[in-house]
């Protein structure tokens, strides 16, 4: 309780109020709800969140744990992103029905297509439980047995914490350990597709307008959540019926105007905003770059293959773009820490936080914070920089060392679970092979590797490379690997796994990717995790204690907020246009004029199909239109990050007008440092999602679920 008040006390005395910050939907009264007002918001922040009755919370599901989606029907129709349905679109794909290609649409609810393993969660309730969890922490003085201690008190609490037999407790941390909440959650489990467009409209721009404004992509899917006759989670079931949401977003038909108050509500996944500069300039001048180079060369390879051959590309698009999603989204992160002069901000920042410790007489508690980040972030750094290059080397980008690590960990089951363990991880392994083997291609993986060794033999750090790759010829490894591995074929790697332990012991012993693996896998486990995670359980711990003295401290300068952690969190802003450089200044809106600018025939980004040309050349938007123009996407000072992915983003009155689902380019380090000039999260517009429904897709039995709303015209009548 005494934080609580330490941090309402932090908002009565904040002045200016600057955008950015992902708060709490249980303490927005204290905290936010004049801020939020003064921006424009019409309802209460009680409309957010309330446990004794419905509240926009109850709209809000976090979506199979990466993205976020929203109900907008009495009959639990779902809203999110096509990127974040992208895996279940596919999944039902094929040469006949290619959902990708086309786009999908249930009709009747008979034609909604279930998905194995595909959830939705939503939060009954938050309670705060920071005291239940510290009990008799701090009497405790060595760090790993204060860690032991807080998690036996989370699993207790979250075993007696009362709640529902269907129902779920997690207890998660904020501010870096300094406070718990516990969440009451429901999740279920039958979630069928409804509906998806095309990839030309639903990833139009692909990689190349990823992480960049102006933008003109109908990012969007629908579901349908399902429940047992009681309206509870339940298992796949045909017998299952529509789920009746608590509460569903009224959809407003009004659009959006520039400085209009937005607010979007979402599960964003994990940020780093009160990072030491140190550790800021670690991440954009060492770490970004080593693994941007990675991923150039990675994807420079596959793309070569890609535009050659059409089964290459199939095989590796998915993972093109989620390896392409990141390799781009560091490279605006470290220009825009240049930009914004983020490490000169922070240094300043630290400055002040100095002499604040000395002002209120805390130089023995926090007097050495600093000093003591310094010396650890210089002592983790060639730790942690080989770790990067283990973990994009051969973890992420080289597919034959990944899957040969695979192989590692299982030789290493049987030294630490012992023979059982091991026969149930080869088994578990033999069955995932099929599915790695199918987008697999060893030529393509070959030159890979080829760069990669590269990069990994003469950039990371020396003193951790294995003595197998000291003074070698990548190229002859490379060729020798890669025409003698069985690991190169689905059989070859079947064959490996047959037999008893001994023999596929002794066999995979033998086989060259295998050796080369547990050689560099040997060497980064004794040389480089052993300290890279002692240093960094030392960094967590003063991350702690920072962000405790900068709640105590900085009371007027600073608005702190708890770095994400894939909780549901509410931000809000103003809708808004920026200027990234001197002289240009970027509008808050496109439209579908802006479609056909960009269209390329028969780009595979860049394509518009001729249903959709059709419509523009008529100007037939329905009701949709604004001026006789049809909006796309839109942008707004909201503070979002990955996990934001299918939020809503709302009007001042709670209504849908907007389906949030990236970042602008100049603004992607607002994970480390939220710049309010140059930050700004990119939404589809939701008429924009009613047009494609209804015109391109024809498909009214969804519309005609919806409750279409006008607020803007309704304020105006009451005039
Ligand atoms: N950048 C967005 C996010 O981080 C969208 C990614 C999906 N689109 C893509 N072209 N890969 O999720
Ligand atoms: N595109 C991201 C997501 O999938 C959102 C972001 O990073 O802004 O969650």
């Amino acid at each position: 309780m005494k934080f609580l008040k330490l941090l309402l006390l932090l908002f009565v005395f904040q002045i200016h109020a600057q955008q950015g910050g992902m708060w709490i939907p249980s303490l927005l009264e204290g905290m936010n709800e004049k801020e939020m007002k003064s921006l424009g918001m019409k309802m209460s922040v009680k409309d957010i969140y309330e446990t004794n009755k419905s509240s926009l919370k109850d709209a809000v599901p976090h979506f199979n744990g990466g993205c976020t989606s929203e109900v907008i029907s009495p009959k639990g129709l779902l809203l999110t992103n096509h990127h974040c349905g992208y895996g279940q679109i596919q999944s039902h794909s094929s040469n006949e029905h290619d959902y990708l290609a086309d786009g999908f649409w249930a009709f009747k609810m008979e034609d909604e297509l279930p998905n194995k393993d595909l959830v939705v969660t939503f939060i009954v309730k938050i309670e705060d439980v920071t005291q239940q969890v510290l009990e008799g922490v701090n009497a405790l003085s060595n760090e790993a047995e204060k860690q032991k201690k807080i998690q036996e008190n989370i699993s207790t609490l979250s075993n007696s914490f009362p709640k529902e037999a269907w129902q779920e407790n997690k207890i998660r941390t904020f501010y870096d350990g300094n406070q718990y909440l516990l969440f009451v959650t429901e999740t279920f489990q039958d979630v069928r597709l409804v509906g998806a467009p095309p990839t030309s409209i639903g990833k139009f721009g692909s990689d190349t307008d990823n992480w960049v404004w102006p933008r003109h992509t109908g990012d969007f899917s629908l579901f349908r959540i399902y429940a047992d006759k009681n309206n509870r989670p339940a298992a796949y079931s045909k017998d299952n019926v529509p789920y009746t949401p608590k509460h569903f977003l009224p959809i407003s038909l009004d659009g959006i105007a520039e400085d209009d108050f937005t607010m979007v509500f979402g599960y964003p996944g994990k940020t780093n905003e009160y990072l030491p500069s140190v550790a800021i300039n670690q991440i954009a001048n060492e770490l970004n770059p080593a693994r941007i180079e990675i991923r150039d060369q990675a994807l420079k390879v596959a793309d070569g293959f890609m535009r050659k051959d059409n089964a290459i590309k199939i095989q590796y698009a998915s993972k093109y773009a989620s390896t392409a999603n990141y390799w781009k989204k560091w490279q605006g992160e470290t220009l825009g820490i240049k930009k914004s002069n983020a490490i000169a901000v922070k240094k300043e920042a630290e400055k002040k936080f100095q002499e604040n410790v000395i002002k209120a007489n805390k130089q023995k508690e926090y007097g050495t914070l600093l000093s003591d980040f310094e010396k650890y972030y210089n002592e983790i750094a060639p730790y942690a920089l080989a770790r990067d290059y283990f973990n994009e080397t051969v973890l992420r980008n080289t597919e034959l060392l990944s899957v040969a690590f695979k192989f590692y960990q299982l030789e290493q089951m049987l030294s630490t679970k012992g023979e059982q363990a091991f026969t149930d991880r080869k088994n578990n392994l033999y069955n995932g092979l099929g599915d790695f083997y199918k987008d697999f291609s060893p030529i393509v993986d070959e030159k890979v590797f080829e760069q990669l060794l590269v990069l990994y033999t003469t950039k990371s750090p020396k003193q951790f490379l294995p003595s197998s790759l000291n003074n070698i010829d990548v190229h002859q490894l490379s060729k020798n690997i890669y025409s003698n591995s069985k690991l190169t074929s689905y059989v070859g790697a079947k064959e490996l796994l047959t037999g008893d332990t001994k023999t596929i012991l002794s066999k995979i012993n033998q086989d060259p990717a295998f050796v080369l693996v547990k050689s560099m896998a040997d060497s980064f486990l004794k040389e480089v995790a052993p300290s890279y995670d002692a240093l960094n359980l030392k960094i967590t711990a003063l991350q702690r204690n920072y962000m405790k003295a900068q709640l105590e401290l900085n009371t007027k300068e600073s608005r702190i907020f708890p770095d994400a952690n894939s909780t549901l969190r509410v931000t809000y802003g103003k809708v808004k246009g920026y200027e990234p450089r001197d002289g240009v200044y970027y509008n808050p809106v496109t439209y579908l004029d802006g479609v056909m600018e960009k269209y390329i025939p028969g780009d595979y980004e860049f394509d518009v199909s001729s249903k959709l040309i059709e419509l523009i050349k008529n100007k037939d938007y329905g009701n949709y239109a604004e001026k006789g123009k049809m909006p796309v996407c839109f942008i707004g000072t909201n503070h979002t990050t990955g996990g934001n992915s299918g939020s809503p983003a709302l009007d001042a009155y709670g209504n849908l007008i907007g389906l949030n689902f990236d970042r602008v380019w100049e603004g992607t380090m607002s994970d480390i440092y939220y710049d309010p000039s140059l930050c700004r999260n990119i939404m589809v517009d939701i008429r924009y999602v009613l047009f494609v429904i209804d015109k391109y897709a024809n498909a009214q039995n969804l519309i005609e679920e919806l409750q279409l709303v006008h607020p803007k015209k309704n304020k105006k009548n009451k005039k």
